[in-house]
Formats: C-alpha cells, structure tokens, sequence
C-alpha cells in the first residue's frame, strides 16, 4: 500500500470524472477512501466509488461504522492525502473559513497536520474569477494548500472559460509525485 488518499468529490458536474481517478489511484497502490458531498450525490452515486476503491464510501457525518471512533476523524487521522476532485467554489468558501457542517469539511479540519491538501477545481469560469473564489483561493494557499487547475475550455454550463477539471491523468501523476 502506497499511502491513504481520502478523495473528496463535491456537487460539480465533472464529479463523475473522480470515479475514474479513484480507479486508477486504487490501481496503482494507495488505499482510496471516498468521501462524497450531499451535492455530490446529486450527480455521482456511491456504488462506483465503494467497488472500485473496495473501500466503504462516506456520504454522510452521522454515517458510523462498527466501533467507538467516528469514521471522519479516523480518516482524518489515517490520512497522507485529502485530495479534492472536483472541488466546487462552495467547498472552497466552506474550507477557507473553517466551516465543518459535513463529512468533508470535518474531515479538512481535522487533517493530520503532515497530510497534504491537493484541491482540483471545477467549476464556472465567472464563479472561479469571482473576487470572493480569489480570496479563499489565496487563503488556502497561504494555508499550505495546493491548487491543481483549473483549466481552460468548454464547460458544461455552455460558457468557454477556465473553470474545467485538470485531466484525470494530470492528476494522479501530481499525487504519485506528493506522495511517492
Ligand atoms: C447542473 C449543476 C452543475 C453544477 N456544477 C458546479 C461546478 O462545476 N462547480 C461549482 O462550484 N458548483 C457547481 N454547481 C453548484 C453546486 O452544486 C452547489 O454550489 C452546491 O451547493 C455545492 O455543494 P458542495 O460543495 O457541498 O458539494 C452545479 C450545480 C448544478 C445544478
């Protein structure tokens, strides 16, 4: 086992993009626990991401599995990685002031302090250059964050602009290199 990813999928339309990147994280050696938004499962289902990762999937904070620990602070604990992917302009607001009222945002917060936080954006390209998503962006930075993306296209709200998810493929090379 390579390490402990725990991969974060919020509400984007390109939520269905992370299925395919925890496949190929989970091929290549690390233990992939999801972790998927309420908006998340607007767009994605479960089930893909607990049989490819073979991994139980969280979708709720009150989701508790066998034993005393709650499963968002052992993950936390256990984690070398929160990788963010697709990372919505709400998530991004939610972590840049501390908010915790999810799995995922309790999960960031309580991230074990040598854990890295990889986020990979998705979304609008006016939300994403909007001065509010500039200044929670830089907050996150300041904070040790890395960004990966977004990039330039066509959305899928019909606008061209920088707003898409990076390349799947881009993106697991940027974990093996953090983490290997
Ligand atoms: C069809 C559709 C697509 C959306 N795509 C995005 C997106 O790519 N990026 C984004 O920031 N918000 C997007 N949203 C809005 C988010 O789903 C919304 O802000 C939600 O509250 C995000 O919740 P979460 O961050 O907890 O997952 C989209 C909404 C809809 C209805």
């Amino acid at each position: 086992m390579k390490g402990n990813i725990v991969l974060g999928v919020t509400g984007s339309i390109a939520a269905h993009r992370a299925i395919d990147l925890a496949s190929r994280l989970t091929k290549s050696g690390f233990r992939v626990n999801a972790v998927l938004t309420a908006d998340a499962q607007r767009f994605v289902l479960p089930l893909p991401f607990k049989t490819l990762t073979r991994q139980p999937v969280v979708t709720d904070l009150y989701d508790e599995e066998e034993g005393w620990r709650p499963a968002h602070i052992r993950l936390a604990d256990e984690a070398q990685m929160l990788l963010i992917a697709p990372a919505t302009a709400n998530c991004l607001a939610k972590l840049a002031h501390g908010m915790a009222d999810d799995a995922l945002t309790c999960i960031a917060l309580a991230l074990n302090p040598a854990a890295k936080l990889l986020i990979a954006p998705a979304m609008n390209g006016k939300m994403w250059l909007h001065p509010a998503t500039r200044a929670n962006v830089a907050t996150l930075r300041a904070r040790g964050a890395e960004f990966i993306g977004p990039e330039e296209g066509m959305l899928s709200c019909g606008y061209e602009g920088l707003g898409r998810l990076w390349p799947v493929d881009l993106l697991a090379e940027r974990v093996e290199a953090l983490l290997t």
